[in-house]
């Protein structure tokens, strides 16, 4: 196979055949195709996009990139949800252990920062001592034992997915409807699941910007998943403002923390509520119950102490992670909050260091933004729209002024 010809064939539009996408993957897999290779064919596919039959064969040569979970016999039912992206998105930190708590099985397996959009494995490495990079063996024993493992792709699971997916982060390839649907599906086909739940984000927040584009990443992904034999639905929802009122990795935590208390944001107990009640197996009231009288906390005290967390660190989690400048952001007039624009806060989130800008880089746990106002509060003149966390005042500046775009008030 000649990569350039195929990356040239792909940007004038071409169909490639299964048996070519397959060797590719294998190829960047292995590391006989470089980074620069496999970067410019995924901004041919951005440009060009795929078709379904191209589509599914990248999906399932991604996931035959590496190892699959085999569930012992007997198992109950295993499940998941992923999410397409979004801003303040933390609803994996509260539903993986909560629908566990209903006697499900949920091996999770989850992506770092994308985009604007930040990343379940960047949020639990904000807890120290939290280790994702577990091996399959690991995770099986895990899941036998207590219901939950939230873990990352490693060199032998969803390698392609691992590679490309860093890749993507920092080329400008994300928002591609093929690209996003076989990263997805190609790792959940490899945890060998009953159901999964698709939770598909469209909005200035999310990957795809209207609910058209929404509907056709959803119906593909669907599309995909059954043919694999697996049961999956897919809830659409607006990313017009963020999840709850905390973005950024250890923020994000902390609001998770809070729900899985009982307490935090409406909004992101009732986005968790609507994915977990499409897989759990068991009535809304139940997951309920879970949520407020500490069950699901209890669970995700076990995840992390399994996963080599100390409990005892999560009250203290604002300590460990307490960025140097932390200020308010006041309202300029009073009124009723219009739009907390979701895409600007998230681009703003990433400036403060929340995200990554190379693949080698690392990310900041402590900045971001908390105590964000929801659409529909009412304000006071002078009261607090919000409160940054940044490394520094100049950052402080950049992310204030980003702030008072991102958010209207009207009268
Ligand atoms: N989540 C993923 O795992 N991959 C994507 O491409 C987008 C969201």
């Amino acid at each position: 196979m000649h990569v350039p010809t195929l990356i040239a064939r792909k940007r004038e539009g071409e169909e490639l055949s299964t048996g070519e996408i397959r060797q590719l993957i294998e190829g960047y897999t292995t590391g006989e195709i470089p980074d620069y290779q496999m970067s410019a064919f995924a901004m041919a596919v951005y440009f060009r996009g795929m078709t379904a039959v191209e589509t599914a064969a990248l999906t399932k040569a991604m996931m035959a990139s590496g190892d699959c979970f085999s569930h012992r016999a007997g198992h109950p039912p295993v499940v998941d949800k992923h999410s397409t992206g979004g801003i303040g998105d933390k609803v994996s930190l509260i539903l993986a252990p909560l629908v566990a708590c209903a006697g499900c099985w949920v091996p999770m397996v989850s992506g770092r920062g994308l985009g604007i959009t930040g990343g379940t494995l960047d949020k639990l490495e904000s807890i120290p001592g939290f280790n994702v990079r577990i091996s399959l063996d690991t995770a099986a024993a895990q899941l036998d034992r207590l219901g939950v493992v939230m873990m990352g792709q490693t060199d032998r699971f969803c390698p392609a997915d691992k590679k490309l997916y860093s890749l993507r982060d920092v080329t400008g390839t994300v928002p591609s409807i093929a690209l996003i649907t076989a990263s997805i599906m190609s790792k959940k086909l490899s945890e060998t699941l009953d159901r999964l739940v698709l939770d598909v984000k469209y909005g200035t927040g999310a990957f795809m910007r209207t609910k058209k584009d929404a509907e056709t990443l959803a119906a593909g992904m669907v599309a995909v998943g059954r043919e694999m034999g697996v049961e999956v639905t897919a809830l659409l929802h607006p990313m017009s403002e963020p999840t709850g009122r905390a973005v950024g990795n250890a923020l994000e935590v902390i609001e998770a923390l809070e729900c899985l208390d009982g307490r935090g944001p409406a909004d992101l107990r009732q986005v968790t509520l609507d994915l977990s009640e499409a897989i759990a197996g068991v009535p809304r009231a139940e997951l309920e119950r879970m949520l407020d009288d500490g069950t699901a906390r209890r669970k995700f005290d076990e995840l992390v102490a399994t996963q080599g967390g100390k409990p005892e660190d999560l009250p203290r989690l604002a300590e460990i992670h307490r960025a140097p400048v932390i200020r308010e952001v006041h309202a300029p007039a009073s009124g009723v909050v219009g739009k907390v624009d979701a895409g600007m806060i998230g681009q703003a989130a990433l400036q403060l260091g929340a995200g990554r800008a190379k693949a080698s880089d690392g990310v900041d746990f402590a900045v971001g933004f908390d105590r964000l106002v929801k659409t529909g509060d009412e304000i006071r003149h002078g009261q607090p729209l919000c409160r940054i966390h940044a490394r520094n005042a100049v950052d402080f500046d950049m992310a204030e002024a980003m702030v008072e775009r991102a958010i209207r008030l009207r009268d």
